[in-house]
């Protein structure tokens, strides 16, 4: 399937089969975060598997968004380790780690699984549920598996601003926004 067939075609999920993730089709999936871009090249992503039984249940007590994935992976970053813009120290953690949650789903999608983001959950709570260094951020959590039978797109997927309303050439002034 070309990128942007596959693009179009990824949806979120919200509603997953209880069968389990097959090692190597893990493996293709982290594979792909680990080849993301990030800035300078530090690498700064640690992302937490979360697959086991007990390992879900103590995830549910920090998002009741989990859908019944069989599991997900928490995306933090190493705050001691991402890059720093000179000019006003912005950071590049929440990036990278969005880069990485990006490639992740986009190959998930690519071999047959699905996935959604998930944003909504006690970044504190999860912390210390699972036992985050002080320095790691937790950024995105995937949630991934196989979609259940009867599951079709939410209506937002379909729903994509006019290029135009977003993409604009060489000067803002000569627009009216
Ligand atoms: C940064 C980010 C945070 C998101 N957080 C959530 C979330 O907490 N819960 C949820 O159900 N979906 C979440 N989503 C999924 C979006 O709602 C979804 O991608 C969007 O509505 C477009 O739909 P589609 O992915 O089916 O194309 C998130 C997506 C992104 C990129």
């Amino acid at each position: 399937m070309d990128f942007l067939t596959l693009a179009k075609e990824r949806y979120s999920v919200r509603k997953f089969s209880p069968k389990s993730i097959e090692k190597a089709k893990l493996d293709l999936v982290l594979k792909a975060g680990q080849l993301a871009p990030t800035a300078c090249n530090l690498q700064p992503q640690r992302i937490l598997v979360i697959n086991s039984e007990t390992a879900l249940s103590k995830l549910d007590q920090c998002t009741p968004w989990r859908f019944g994935a069989p599991a997900a992976l928490l995306v933090c970053y190493d705050k001691t380790v991402c890059w720093h813009r000179r000019f006003d120290d912005k950071a590049s953690g929440e990036i990278d780690a969005s880069i990485v949650t990006t490639q992740m789903m986009m190959e998930a999608a690519n071999i047959g699984l699905t996935t959604t983001w998930v944003m909504m959950f006690d970044p504190e709570k999860i912390a210390k549920t699972f036992n985050l260094p002080d320095n790691f951020i937790p950024v995105a959590l995937l949630v991934i598996g196989y979609a259940a039978d009867d599951v079709v797109p939410n209506q937002l997927h379909e729903q994509r601003l006019a290029i135009d309303n977003t993409v604009f050439y060489n000067d803002f002034a000569d627009y009216s926004l």
